[in-house]
């Protein structure tokens, strides 16, 4: 968990700056809304925010609201008392009471039934609600975190969301960039991924193979983090890169970086769609070649980087940023260690 949360946080200015609102909020007992994609890592975050706060020897309870069915929920969040309904036979307290003193995270709240959302706006506000068919009130303290993958200003609008509630959740809110918006972190968290489950079921697969380096920084990751830890187990598990490769080589193209106006890929009216992919394209083929070129070169010279910059009649210092632009020490970094252990 440290060794990914610091990858998750770093090299990234956007999420260099999650983290610091994160040490800051974490301090206090704000409500914190986390907005994001799906497998952007929101759970990630509001395990950290409790982690960093007074609260961390105390419960973290997930509660995923979409889905539990509507008529349970309410009990599931608040509890029940015996005889509340029919085959109630015991009491049993609900997740804000499991998660008294420690933080309750609400997956997905935009989902929870307008009919509980005054309840739960009571319990953001003083802390206290009643347990189903209970007369008396239960106090807590429980921290509350929420996260949303849709916009739930828009959930409000169509009425599906208190105004008050909304307001009351929203004072803090952070917003998860998706993977491909953070392309930085795709080899480290792929390389996180990797060693973790070698470890975990025992594997000796070799190191990824450049291709498929150059692959998973390329792919525009749909599914984000949960997307690359599965493309990444596959690939331990199965040890077939070719087959990964394949499948995640075809969709390459559909990435952050080549956007489509028109969202449906069709050139917008005034053509410049046309023109601008063709010229990416024919960027893109430059760099594959440019940087195969000079990979080739640095072996031959055993990555002797002055010799290399010699016989590419480039400057020393031309050189150095091709290798940081292509991410080439990574690929020598991962071949290494291969190396080492095979
Ligand atoms: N403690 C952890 N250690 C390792 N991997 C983790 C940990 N917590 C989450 N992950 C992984 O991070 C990825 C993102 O998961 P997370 O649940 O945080 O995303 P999310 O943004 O909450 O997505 P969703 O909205 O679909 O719930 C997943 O692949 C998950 O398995
Ligand atoms: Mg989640």
């Amino acid at each position: 968990m440290s060794d990914l949360s610091q990858i998750f946080f770093a090299n990234n200015p956007k999420m260099n700056k999650i983290k610091s609102t994160i040490d800051e909020v974490a301090k206090t007992d704000i409500t914190v809304l986390i907005k994001g994609e799906s497998g952007t890592g929101k759970g990630l975050l509001a395990q950290a925010i409790h982690l960093n706060s007074h609260r961390q020897d105390k419960p973290f309870i997930k509660v995923n609201c979409a889905a539990i069915p509507k008529g349970l929920l309410e009990s599931e969040l608040f509890g029940f008392e015996k005889g509340a309904f029919t085959g109630a036979h015991l009491e049993k307290p609900g997740k804000f009471e499991l998660a008294n003193n420690g933080t309750i995270l609400l997956n997905d709240i935009g989902e929870i039934d307008i009919s509980i959302q005054a309840k739960l706006l009571q319990v953001l506000q003083d802390g206290t609600f009643s347990r189903l068919g209970g007369s008396g009130d239960v106090t807590v303290n429980t921290r509350v975190v929420a996260t949303t993958k849709d916009h739930l200003e828009r959930t409000m609008m169509e009425g599906n969301f208190r105004e008050d509630l909304f307001f009351r959740v929203n004072v803090i809110s952070i917003t998860v960039p998706p993977l491909r918006d953070r392309r930085e972190q795709i080899f480290p968290l792929s390389q996180y991924y990797f060693d973790f489950y070698k470890k975990k079921y025992g594997r000796e697969t070799p190191p990824f193979s450049s291709p498929v380096i150059s692959a998973l920084r390329e792919y525009a990751w749909p599914g984000n983090i949960r997307e690359l830890e599965n493309v990444v187990k596959r690939i331990v598990l199965l040890g077939e890169e070719n087959t990964v490769l394949q499948s995640i080589s075809n969709s390459r193209l559909v990435d952050g970086r080549n956007p489509e106006p028109n969202g449906d890929g069709s050139p917008n009216a005034s053509g410049e769609n046309k023109y601008f992919n063709l010229k990416e394209v024919g960027k893109r083929a430059a760099e594959v070649a440019e940087k195969e070129i000079i990979q080739n070169t640095l072996q031959e010279t055993h990555w002797n980087r002055k010799q290399a910059a010699k016989l590419l009649r480039v400057s020393y210092k031309a050189l150095l940023y091709k290798i940081q632009k292509y991410h080439l020490d990574d690929i020598r970094g991962c071949r290494k260690v291969g190396e080492e252990t095979g």
